[in-house]
């Protein structure tokens, strides 16, 4: 039988199908279930700077009398990082208890100020490497593309010095040059960057004239394209491991990016769907290796990679473009 193990940030990994961070890896119960349906490692579901963030600043204000000296509000919001992380940290201990498979911590998080410190409470937790969350919303029209792009990849130069764990980097795709943004974060030191998050989408219910809180979050398959097309492109032109998710369904998926080059892939929407997928997935990429004759993942991971490709700008190509057999 084929070899399914791959490498990821450092770690082994008995197959390329991670779980990726969501309600399946928020608690023991739901992480052993992964681990027991076959997941090669899991993300845990994140911990949201911002919201932690907001939410003292309300206690803070809300409790202002008490706390109108200044060393006071800072000492409460010292001490109140500390209560919410701790919760964290304590699912990130028991997983590392509990579980064989690699352990990944996640931090969603717009910038860290404040917070590193805390990546070592991670580290110390246990966890095999931490993934953070980046999403800044360029919604400000006073700022432009060039200083969001420059805070990006400060932030990481910012984590790498902080931090000597194994980190990745999950972004979005909305940069105006996405293969830039991958290769300075690259160079700035990120071990892994996961392409791509499939950010929140807002909707409006037009009876109540609100904005809609039935917003469906999950991916339907036909959406791996973008993800395909950047791992294909970036997967030899950088050091880190590319991460794959966004729109993996299916095994075919699944061997689609690692033929573009993905180290490994993530899934949420399919497995949260059915966690049976996992074992589905890895059989399909098990037969498939099989009947090519590929013995182990290696055999061909990146084969369909730009550079290995005769003509790579394929990739590239964003148009469809009619054939000259006079098709109209
Ligand atoms: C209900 C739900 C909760 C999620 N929570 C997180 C989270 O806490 N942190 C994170 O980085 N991604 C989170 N995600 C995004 C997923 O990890 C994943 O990147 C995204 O759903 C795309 O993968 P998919 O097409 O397999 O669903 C969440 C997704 C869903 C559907």
């Amino acid at each position: 039988m084929a070899d399914l193990s791959v490498e990821y940030l450092g770690l082994e990994l008995r197959n390329p199908v991670v779980i990726a961070s969501s309600p399946l890896t928020g608690d023991i119960g739901h992480l052993k279930a992964c681990q027991e349906k076959g997941a090669g490692a899991v993300v845990l579901k994140s911990i949201f700077q911002e919201q932690i963030d907001r939410q003292i600043d309300k206690e803070i204000l809300e409790n202002e009398q008490y706390l109108n000296h200044g060393d006071a509000a800072s000492y409460y919001e010292a001490v109140s990082r500390d209560y919410y992380l701790d919760k964290y940290l304590s699912l990130v201990r028991e997983a590392k208890k509990e579980l064989d498979i690699p352990v990944i911590a996640s931090i969603n998080c717009m910038n860290l100020s404040g917070w590193t410190e805390y990546l070592k409470k991670f580290e110390a937790a246990g966890a095999d490497a931490i993934e953070l969350n980046y999403y800044p919303i360029a919604a400000d029209s006073r700022t432009e593309g060039a200083v969001v792009d420059r805070k990006a990849i400060e932030f990481v130069s910012a984590v790498r010095k902080a931090s000597d764990a194994k980190i990745s980097v999950k972004i979005g795709y909305k940069y105006s040059s996405l293969a830039s943004i991958i290769k300075s974060m690259d160079s700035a030191g990120a071990d892994g960057l996961v392409l791509f998050n499939r950010f929140y989408r807002p909707d409006i219910d037009i009876e109540s004239m609100t904005l809609s809180r039935e917003a469906n979050p999950l991916s339907s398959a036909h959406e791996y394209a973008d993800t395909l097309r950047w791992i294909a492109l970036m997967s030899a032109e950088v050091k880190c491991d590319l991460a794959a998710s966004t729109g993996i369904h299916d095994g075919q998926t699944v061997i689609k990016m690692l033929l573009a080059g993905a180290a490994c892939t993530q899934v949420c929407t399919a497995a949260m769907k059915d966690l049976g997928v996992i074992e589905s997935m890895c059989e399909t990429l098990s037969s498939w290796m099989d009947r090519h004759g590929f013995k182990c993942i290696g055999d061909f991971k990146g084969r369909l990679a730009q550079e290995n490709m005769a003509n790579g700008s394929l990739w590239e190509r964003t148009q469809y473009i009619r054939k000259l057999s006079g098709e109209r």
